[in-house]
């Protein structure tokens, strides 16, 4: 298999952004209600999210395994005059993790077709939740109408899959928000389609037993 870096570096090299620039929806509106902390982007990609995030009152670390990725990010940060809202800092998070804990960690889309071990660090990522903070997961539950074959042929987790591998204590977290919802979506050539996006919202009870604040 290919290493990751290598791939997602050359992902993030050509002339053009490969991504909006926009937040994802499902953040924007999810967290749109949230008085604003401590958040965690991880696999910020080109970094939408994460201005976002800063742009509406939250101080953001925003984690990518390519150095790519986060130049744009950064690029992106600096052009909106955002900078000192949010650290950018190189993970793989198959092996490594920032530090502390956060009001918000969301994970956005962050599949791999390379190696990312995807269930220890979503549950890395819940540890880094702090008391009344909360994680919000995006997956995709399907390929899109467009994608080849092979990609339509792959097992995407269901919410409650996903859930089942964070192991949580409901003691501790309130299960907000575990679904799949569609989104209508235009694929590269212009055509309409709809997405299958997985949701999973978790909230850190205020009086976890857990959480250090
Ligand atoms: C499908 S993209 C999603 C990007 C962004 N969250 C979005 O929604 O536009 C997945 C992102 O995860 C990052 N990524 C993949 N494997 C990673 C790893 N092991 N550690 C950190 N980031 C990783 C990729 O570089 C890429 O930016």
């Amino acid at each position: 298999m290919r290493d990751a870096r290598e791939f997602w570096d050359e992902f993030y090299s050509g002339d053009h952004s490969v991504w909006s620039g926009r937040a994802n929806a499902h953040l924007a509106e999810i967290t749109g209600g949230l008085s604003p902390g401590r958040a965690l982007d991880l696999g910020c990609g080109e970094g939408g999210d994460a201005l976002w995030l800063a742009e509406n009152g939250w101080q953001v670390v925003a984690v990518d395994i390519s150095n790519n990725a986060l130049a744009r990010a950064a690029t992106a940060a600096q052009q909106a005059g955002v900078t000192a809202q949010i650290r950018f800092e190189r993970h793989d998070l198959s092996t490594s993790f920032p530090a502390g804990r956060f009001d918000l960690v969301s994970a956005q889309f962050l599949h791999s077709p390379v190696q990312l071990d995807r269930e220890p660090l979503l549950r890395r990522a819940a540890e880094a939740v702090a008391a009344d903070g909360r994680l919000l997961i995006v997956d995709h539950g399907a390929a899109p109408p467009w994608a080849g074959e092979h990609a339509r042929e792959h097992h995407f987790a269901t919410a409650d899959e996903v859930l089942a591998v964070l192991s949580i204590d409901e003691a501790e977290w309130e299960l907000v928000r575990i679904e799949a919802v569609q989104r209508a979506a235009t694929g590269p050539d212009g055509q309409p389609g709809t997405l299958l996006d997985n949701i999973i919202l978790l909230h850190r009870r205020a009086q976890s037993p857990h959480a250090a604040l």
